[in-house]
């Protein structure tokens, strides 16, 4: 029993692990979704941001290329008013404007840098070629390129007419290099503003991650405090926990191991104060025997000798006692103290009955042996001498004078069956469930006179279940007895 308290206090413990482990699984779903839509966000923005820009930026170069051609600035570069535009937007969008003519040459370049020079680039050509600006994003560099086509429409007046044949053709391309470091300081912005957020939704989650795993956890500690209160002996008090049904089943185990603990230790101390008072009562008889003899004087050769025939008796008694105690406590060590071997049954209810019949015969009570078929099975010699013994006994000593006694053997493939039946005084029915419990006698007055200590049937009882078989009873009062042992007729080990 201590070991199995012990055993459940420590599955308690485990559930102090299993708060650790709510409070990470807490944890982690709170902050991984925060993390999630944190970067989403950012990335979001960084994504709408850009193209916003670019296609702003597009616009503007639109205009201007339509400007370009209004002026003819690929061919004469004076133009105030495209210098103007030109220089307007560099400084809005803190980028570089290269004008490119036909011949891939540059006309004009905001930083005045590479006018003069030829660039041959594959989004430069690929806009000459299909008439269509690309962008791009140089998200390491922090800046955002694109070409724009400058597109010249001949043929209007036919157009308008009505007339397909207009033709679109590329007469340069303005490369466009904007800077993207306003969307990169607003994303910084943004970034410290969701690092703090991220901490704070951090420190809140860690609080209610431990706040949840303590509540969670609680109803067990409780459990635990309250066993270990019962186990050092605090309290007698059935346990309650019922915040959770785990709680509540694991408290009802306990409840109920402790009631079981309590029938045995009840048990046991009612053992010992039998035993103890078992053990004295031959003692007494003798103490008062002999005290007799003593006191008197000129005692008769007669009465010393009737005193000691008497004296004799009880040492007999208080031998039986104890040899029964002992042959308890052996089968109660269960260690399967088995000592199997092939017995012959019939033979050896044979010479029990023989040995007994003597006793019987000074009651005039007949013992009668039936047996319906030789039976050979594994046992433990002894043991079964001592079922067969005291039952038999039993059925002698509880009978009336002229009475009888019917012993009947029999078996099938597996078991073999022994009936003890007798025409005896029988066993009150409310007494049935008590006759093999230790020192238990029916019928007090009775017993005094018959003699006997209430172990027979105990020592029988746990012969019996040490081979695995069964015992019965059935009984009608002043009619008789029948009690019925079926064990296997093979031994079966552990
Ligand atoms: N065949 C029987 N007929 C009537 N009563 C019986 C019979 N066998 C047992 N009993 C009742 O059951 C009680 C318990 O039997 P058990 O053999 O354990 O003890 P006992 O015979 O009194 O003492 P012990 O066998 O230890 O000398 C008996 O005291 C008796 O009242
Ligand atoms: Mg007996």
């Amino acid at each position: 029993m201590e070991i199995k308290i012990k055993s459940l206090l420590h599955q308690l413990k485990i559930l102090k692990s299993l708060k650790a482990r709510i409070f990470v699984i807490v944890f982690l779903i709170g902050i991984i979704p925060s993390f999630i839509i944190r970067f989403a966000i950012l990335e979001s923005y960084e994504d709408r941001a850009v193209s916003l820009r670019t296609s702003d930026v597009q616009n503007q170069l639109k205009i201007i290329a339509n400007h370009l051609i209004t002026y003819n600035y690929l061919k004469d570069t004076s133009s105030e008013v495209i210098s103007a535009e030109l220089e307007q937007l560099s400084n809005l969008y803190d980028g570089r404007v290269i004008i490119i003519n036909s011949n891939l040459k540059v006309i004009k370049d905001t930083y005045a840098i590479s006018e003069g020079k030829t660039i041959i680039t594959e989004e430069v050509i690929k806009c000459f070629k299909e008439g269509k600006g690309v962008s791009n994003y140089d998200r390491e560099n922090g800046y955002i390129e694109m070409t724009t086509p400058i597109i010249e429409t001949s043929g209007v007046a036919h157009a308008e007419a009505g007339d397909s044949k207009t033709s679109d053709i590329v007469s340069g391309v303005m490369l466009t290099g904007v800077s993207t470091d306003s969307i990169m300081t607003t994303m910084d912005i943004l970034n410290r503003k969701a690092s703090i957020m991220g901490i704070l939704m951090m420190f809140i989650i860690f609080v209610i991650a431990m706040v949840l795993a303590n509540v969670l956890i609680k109803p067990f500690d409780r459990v635990t405090k309250a066993i270990s209160e019962v186990k050092e002996g605090f309290t007698d008090e059935p346990v309650s926990v019922s915040d959770y049904l785990e709680t509540e089943h694991i408290v009802d185990a306990f409840n109920q191991l402790i009631n079981r603990m309590k029938v045995l230790d009840t048990s046991r101390q009612e053992f010992v104060s039998n035993v103890s008072h078992e053990l004295k009562t031959p003692i007494t008889s003798m103490k008062v025997l002999a005290d007799s003899l003593l006191t008197q004087e000129e005692v008769p050769a007669e009465l010393y000798r009737e005193f000691l025939v008497d004296i004799a008796a009880e040492i007999d008694r208080e031998d039986k006692i104890i040899n029964d105690l002992l042959a308890l406590v052996k089968m109660d060590k269960k260690a399967s103290s088995l000592n199997i071997s092939v017995v012959d049954i019939n033979a050896l209810t044979e010479i029990i009955l023989k040995r007994l019949r003597p006793i019987a015969r000074k009651r005039d009570i007949e013992v009668v042996f039936e047996s319906k078929r030789p039976v050979v099975a594994e046992v433990d010699e002894v043991k079964l001498t001592l079922i067969i013994t005291n039952l038999v006994e039993n059925a002698i000593k509880y009978n009336n004078e002229q009475g009888w006694v019917k012993v009947i053997l029999d078996a099938d493939y597996q078991f073999f069956t022994l009936d003890i039946m007798d025409s005896g005084i029988g066993i009150p029915e409310d007494s049935l469930e008590h006759i093999y419990e230790r020192f238990y006698r029916a019928d007090k007055s009775h017993s005094r006179e018959i003699g006997g200590t209430g172990l027979g049937l105990s020592i029988a009882r746990n012969a019996v279940l040490m081979h695995r078989g069964s015992i019965k009873v059935f009984s009608v009062e002043g009619e008789g007895t029948t009690f019925t042992v079926k064990l296997p007729l093979g031994y079966i080990s552990a």
